[in-house]
């Protein structure tokens, strides 16, 4: 309905489901990106161009490489980036001059992290270099041939100020390992040791879980 839409996408194994669709109906006609602008929500830092384990490629893979998005409007963070700071202040700026985010799509990592916001006594509000947790590194090892070492101890992230000021957000979750995280994200306090909890804060913002990931809520 609206085909200047500015989208925020994750990558994670999450919405591969959701970018297949998506992507089946531009095939078909029946949804058009070309006048669409995109923001990735998160890159590791330093992996080179090509990389198999680049967000950007898995996300190329499942999804840019079949819809009719315009290249000069698909925009990702630079991991490889010489100067991260002055990427990060890029990427900010970016989302501003495109008007900012209309709809953020959003996984979750079963510490509560969204995009890269890994739990920790204060966060920071803008996009920023981030240091991963183990459990983290290990939830992507499968990107990286299964070795959780061989991941980038480093990321590149929207911030939760970032995130929370899209017009719209979605959040997607899935599975049994996220329902703990789930029904605290919903139910307990706003804290920086579960980022997704900020998302209590935004005013529209939709959860969409499966059977499983919605246990946590179902029991109480
Ligand atoms: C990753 C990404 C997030 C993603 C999350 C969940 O580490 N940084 O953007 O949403 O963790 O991943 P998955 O969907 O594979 O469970």
């Amino acid at each position: 309905r609206n085909s200047r839409l500015v989208l925020g996408l994750p990558t994670g194994r999450t919405p591969v489901a959701f970018y297949h669709e998506l992507a089946a109906r531009v095939e078909s006609g029946e949804a058009d990106l070309s006048q669409a602008t995109t923001f990735n929500l998160d890159e590791f830092v330093g992996i080179p161009a090509g990389h198999p384990g680049r967000f950007r490629s898995s996300i190329t893979a499942h999804l840019f490489r079949r819809v009719n998005l315009a290249a000069e409007r698909i925009h990702f963070l630079d991991g490889a980036a010489a100067d991260t700071d002055a990427e990060c202040a890029r990427y900010e700026r970016a989302i501003a001059a495109a008007g900012g985010i209309d709809i953020l799509i959003l996984g979750l990592g079963t510490n509560g992290h969204i995009g890269f916001n890994e739990p920790a006594p204060a966060l920071p509000a803008r996009t920023h270099r981030v240091t991963l947790e183990p459990d983290t590194r290990a939830g992507n090892a499968e990107l990286f041939g299964g070795d959780p070492a061989a991941v980038p101890p480093e990321a590149l992230s929207m911030g939760i100020a970032t995130i929370l000021q899209a017009r719209q957000v979605i959040l997607v979750a899935t599975g049994q390992a996220k329902a703990t995280v789930v029904e605290r994200l919903v139910r307990g306090p706003v804290t920086p040791e579960l980022p997704g909890s900020f998302l209590q804060v935004h005013p529209d913002v939709e959860i969409m879980l499966d059977t499983a990931a919605a246990a946590g809520l179902a029991r109480s």
